[in-house]
C-alpha cells in the first residue's frame, strides 16, 4: 500500500519524506489556505521535494479552465497529478489530459458509481472521501470496499487513493481492504508510528543501562 501525505505542510512534508514513509502527497486549495503565503509557489516546492506523485488541484469549473490550469500545474514536475472534481467538466478535463499523458487525480469522490466513471474517464487516481461520509453517519469504509470489487471485477487499472483519512484504523481497514493507496493529515500518520508499549519498553532499557553506568563508571554507549 502506498502512504501519501495530505498537507501543503512543508516541514512535515520533510520530515517524513527523511524517514522514507511517503510515496507521493497530496493537496487541495483547503490545505493550501491553511498554510497561507503563496500557493502557486508552495505547490511548486512540494513537486521539487517529493520524487513521488503529487496531486495539485484545479481551481477552474469549466473544461477549458482545467486543460488551461492542468497543463501549467504539470509544468512544476513530471510526478504532477492534475486533480479534477468529480464534475461533468472534471471528467472530460481527466479524459484529454489522459490521453495526451497528464495523468488525473479525480477528488470529490462519495459514490462507488463516481468512482466508476472516474475510472472509464481515465484516471489514474480516484479518490473517495471516507471521513466526510462517516462525518454524516455513513461508514466510508464500504464505499472502498464496493469500489474495489468493481474495480477487480473489470480490471481496472485506476487506483483507489483513499482520502480524508480521520484515525489510523482507517489506514488498517484500506489495508484489509486492498486499497492501493491512503493520503494522511500529518497527525495520523504520527499516531500510526506510536505505541505506549513501545514508549514503556524504551524506557525500561534506558533505566536499566543507567543501572549498568552506575555500576560501571566507565562505559560508553
Ligand atoms: O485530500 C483531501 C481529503 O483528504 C480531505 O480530507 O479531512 O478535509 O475531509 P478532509
Amino acid at each position: 500500500m502506498k502512504i501519501f501525505l495530505d498537507t501543503a505542510n512543508l516541514d512535515a512534508i520533510k520530515k517524513y519524506n527523511d524517514m522514507g514513509l511517503l510515496d507521493g502527497i497530496t493537496t487541495n486549495p483547503s490545505l493550501l489556505a491553511k498554510e497561507g503565503g503563496d500557493p502557486q509557489k508552495t505547490m511548486k516546492e512540494i513537486s521539487t521535494i517529493i520524487k513521488g506523485d503529487v496531486s495539485l488541484e484545479v481551481v477552474s469549473t469549466t473544461y477549458d479552465g482545467m486543460i488551461e490550469e492542468g497543463k501549467k500545474l504539470r509544468e512544476y514536475g513530471n510526478n504532477v497529478i492534475v486533480k479534477c472534481p468529480m464534475t461533468g467538466d472534471g471528467l472530460r478535463a481527466c479524459k484529454s489530459l489522459s490521453v495526451e499523458g497528464i495523468p488525473v487525480n479525480v477528488t470529490l469522490v462519495f459514490s462507488p458509481n463516481q468512482a466508476l466513471l472516474a475510472a472509464k474517464a481515465g484516471a489514474k487516481y480516484v479518490s473517495p472521501f471516507i471521513g466526510r461520509l462517516d462525518d454524516i453517519g455513513h461508514t466510508g469504509m464500504d464505499l472502498i470496499k464496493e469500489i474495489k470489487q468493481i474495480f477487480t471485477n473489470y480490471n481496472f487499472k485506476t487506483e483507489i487513493l483513499v482520502a480524508s483519512v480521520r484515525h489510523p484504523q482507517h489506514v488498517v481497514d484500506a489495508g484489509k481492504i486492498g486499497a492501493d493507496v491512503v493520503t494522511l493529515p500529518p497527525a495520523v500518520l504520527e499516531k500510526m508510528l506510536k505505541h505506549t508499549l513501545t514508549d514503556k519498553g524504551l524506557k525500561a532499557f534506558l533505566d536499566d543501562w543507567e543501572r549498568l553506568q552506575a555500576e560501571n563508571p566507565d562505559l560508553k554507549a
